[in-house]
């Protein structure tokens, strides 16, 4: 019987189609996809695949940024309701009113949002570019940064800025505590703590290394320690382990039920979901063309301010 994973590449084939994944996938999808990458990395696989139609394996905001970018292509998420704390809790009929009390502020707005959102931003960041980007303006120039209040207060520390920020917070990075950060140095002392910008400032403060997905696989390929306390989501260990089989990686757990850290809306995807969602053709990403075609600006402004600051090719 063919199995799950051959029916997956028998319809890539067929229709022509790319399935780009998110590293917090469950492993047995990055095993499949095309293309694993952080949100800086999907979204330029996005703009540039030849593909017809795209599967995402990812959140809800990262396929509309891949239908966005690629509007003449089939957008697909193998689950509707795969969607993200950070874009839900910031809602655009709230973010209009907020920026009505900053009307001489530059928008900047994380990826994480929704497309509506990114219509009212003047540039897209994500955790690869977010400090390069924000460097790029002048230090006087005022800005609004939504919607990670997290995401936002770690620039404002390292770029000496004041940004307004967004209340709003990832509810799978938030959580994480530096009491059980604390818990997990005292078990391995000589690990080194990597954490991804949306955690809290207070365990910030604890790393040794901070930065996007992508940027903690390669620290943790590069540098010398053998041990790690990852302050993210569980499903990077996957790729984490198979880069470097030979060293521990042991993920700060949400809480003390267990030893991981699941993103639920990511997690919703499954194999069968994927497949099921190649086969069908649904469920697919639609968006007005106005939106699009509004959001589409900012998102692209920060394609190529990451090319200038020779954060992609
Ligand atoms: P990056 O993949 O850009 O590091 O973002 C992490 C995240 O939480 C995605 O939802
Ligand atoms: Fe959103 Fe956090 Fe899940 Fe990423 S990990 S999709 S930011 S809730």
């Amino acid at each position: 019987m063919e199995t799950l994973a051959k029916k997956i590449e028998n319809l890539k084939v067929e229709k022509n189609a790319v399935v780009l994944a998110h590293y917090y996938q469950v492993p047995e999808i990055q095993d499949i996809a095309d293309y694993v990458g952080d949100s800086l990395g999907l979204s330029q696989q996005a703009a540039k695949t030849k593909a017809d139609m795209i599967v995402f394996a990812g959140v809800h905001f990262m396929a509309e940024t891949a239908k966005i970018l690629s509007p003449e292509k089939k957008v697909v998420l193998p689950d509707m309701n795969a969607g993200c704390s950070l874009a839900d809790g910031c809602p655009p009929s709230q973010f209009a009113d907020f920026l009505k009390s900053y009307p001489d502020h530059l928008v900047i707005s994380y990826i994480n949002c929704s497309a509506a959102i990114k219509t009212m931003s003047d540039v897209i960041v994500t955790s690869g570019n977010a400090v390069q980007i924000v460097e790029s303006f002048p230090k006087d120039q005022k800005i609004i940064f939504a919607p990670d209040r997290n995401l936002g207060g770690y620039i404002n520390r390292i770029t000496g800025r004041n940004m307004v920020l967004w209340d709003g917070s990832c509810e799978v990075h938030d959580i994480l505590t530096t009491e059980a950060v604390v818990n997990l140095k005292m078990k391995y002392p000589d690990a080194r703590l990597i954490a991804h910008p949306e955690c809290k400032a207070q365990l910030l403060e604890l790393a040794d290394y901070i930065g996007s997905t992508t940027a903690l696989l390669k620290f943790t390929r590069t540098d010398s320690a053998k041990k790690y306390i990852v302050a993210t989501e569980s499903g990077i260990l996957h790729k984490m382990q198979l880069d470097s089989p030979e060293k521990q990686f042991y993920v700060v757990p949400s809480d003390e039920t267990c030893s991981c850290n699941d993103c639920p809306y990511m997690k919703l995807n499954t194999l069968e979901k994927l497949y099921l969602s190649m086969k069908n053709e649904r469920p697919e990403i639609v968006l007005d063309p106005i939106t699009i075609e509004k959001a589409r600006i900012p998102i692209e402004k920060m394609l190529r301010l990451s090319e200038l600051a020779g954060l992609i090719k």
